[in-house]
């Protein structure tokens, strides 16, 4: 049997035509002589309807809320159903009778990411993951057609890239290791080898902060680029966001659409993007009475701060080179200010960080025992200062930061199907 995709229906493709469909109940409403399944699959929902004299009857009233079921009928125009079709059943099959679904409205936020794993199978949740495998797809298409190589880095790592406070350890046989906060000291190894690589892949942050936008594992999108530098990668950033904002609007309407979601945001996101220093920064925040203090990081508080006066993407740069990486390159003309980059967005605030990398040996040494790293741990990352060293730039982007403001998600933890945070990590 040919079973038609429910999206196939709503757009209008089957009108009077007899078709067969299959997947879950998404609600039910009985009357005295109509019983009316609101049906589900990948693709959308439809409404269906049971006549009371019809064979189909016991069945349909059988069935319960996610029962996996087929279902055929005639498809008419009808302006009070769901996307403006519904099925007249003639034939209903239950596959599978589903107990009491524990889902039902009202329920709250906590216990809707108790059960994720049923949760997934909400409309909400059903758009999201369409949107960021989309996303995902841009982004890669983005670095490819710039004759970026995509690479493959280890998650196993025995050295920090992001410092000890958010590392997670594990015992690996009996030596101790870690688990990779970022790819970047791998992906400089590769540059000298493919010169522009790039790669998508999950970052974990031992991350105790309990906020709309921490995940302690997250997908990482990080490319890095021989003979570039910060403002490379500033116009590489601006680009890649705008990229995938552009092409979510013309590829994802309708999901836009049905989310909720202003597609003029992200209509209007196009490069270059604002771009202010971070000493420029904090006399902003001064002038807005949030006191702070030159050479402290900004917060969460002070990036939405900044945020909400520019209202859309924005860099902020050359940072105190105290509160940045080992691995930041300094300006030549001013050597307390690390060339590194953040892109900032309103109501989650810092979405990448990157910028030029320390390319000399003796620069890179000096930096480490500064800050109390040791060489030996380093070896490795130092040969690339050793044989034949470039200047080179690369970033980290978070992909459910941007999602979560691509899409006005409240929490982050709507951008990825089975969330892992200090809290969470069932199912
Ligand atoms: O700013 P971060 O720590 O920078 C790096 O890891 C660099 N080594 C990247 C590079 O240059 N290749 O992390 C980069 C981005 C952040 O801007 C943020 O979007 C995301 O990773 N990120 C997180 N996302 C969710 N939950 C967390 N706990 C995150 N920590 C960082
Ligand atoms: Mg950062």
């Amino acid at each position: 049997m040919r079973f038609t995709p429910i999206q196939d229906i709503i757009a209008g493709k089957y009108d009077g035509k007899h078709v067969a469909i299959r997947g879950w109940v998404y609600r039910k409403r009985e009357s005295k002589d109509v019983i009316f399944l609101i049906f589900r699959d990948a693709t959308g929902i439809i409404q269906c309807t049971v006549k009371k004299e019809s064979k189909q009857w016991d069945d349909a009233e059988k069935v319960t809320i996610e029962s996996s079921v087929t279902l055929s009928g005639t498809v008419r125009p009808d302006k009070r159903a769901p996307g403006g079709f519904e099925l007249s059943a003639d034939s209903l099959q239950i596959i599978g009778l589903a107990e009491i679904f524990p889902i039902s409205k009202d329920k709250s936020e906590d216990f809707l990411r108790d059960v994720r794993h049923l949760w997934l199978r909400s409309r909400k949740m059903n758009l999201i993951m369409r949107i960021r495998s989309e996303v995902l797809r841009f982004i890669h298409e983005f670095f490819r057609k710039k004759g970026f190589i995509e690479v493959s880095p280890p998650m196993f790592i025995s050295s920090a890239c992001e410092g000890g406070s958010t590392l997670f350890g594990l015992k690996y046989f009996d030596q101790d290791l870690y688990l990779t906060q970022s790819a970047q000291l791998h992906l400089e190894a590769l540059i000298y080898s493919l010169e522009k690589v790039y790669t998508v892949a999950p970052s974990f942050r031992a991350e105790k902060s309990r906020t709309i936008r921490h995940l302690t594992e997250y997908w990482h999108v990080e490319p890095e680029q021989a003979f570039a530098d910060i403002d490379d990668m500033m116009r590489l950033e601006e680009g890649l966001v705008s990229h995938a904002c552009q092409k979510v609007v013309k590829n994802c309407k309708k999901e836009l659409e049905e989310l909720g979601v202003s597609s003029k945001k992200l209509a209007s996101v196009k490069p270059p993007f604002s771009r202010i220093t971070y000493t420029d920064a904090v006399e902003m925040l001064n002038r807005k009475g949030i006191k702070v203090k030159w050479g402290k990081d900004f917060g969460f508080d002070e990036e939405r701060k900044l945020a909400e006066e520019f209202g859309k993407p924005f860099f902020v740069y050359a940072y105190p080179k105290q509160i940045k990486a080992f691995y930041c390159k300094t300006y030549q003309d001013n050597p307390e200010l690390a060339m590194s980059a953040d892109l900032l967005v309103p109501n989650i605030g810092e979405i990448t960080t990157g910028g030029s990398r320390v390319d000399d040996k003796d620069e890179l040494i000096a930096r480490m025992k500064e800050l109390g790293l040791k060489e030996e741990d380093y070896e490795w990352y130092i040969d690339l200062r050793r044989y034949g060293t470039v200047p080179h730039a690369g970033f980290g982007l978070g992909v459910e930061r941007l999602l979560t403001w691509m899409l006005d998600l409240e929490n982050i933890i709507d951008a990825i199907p089975f969330p892992r945070t200090t809290r969470r990590f069932y199912p």
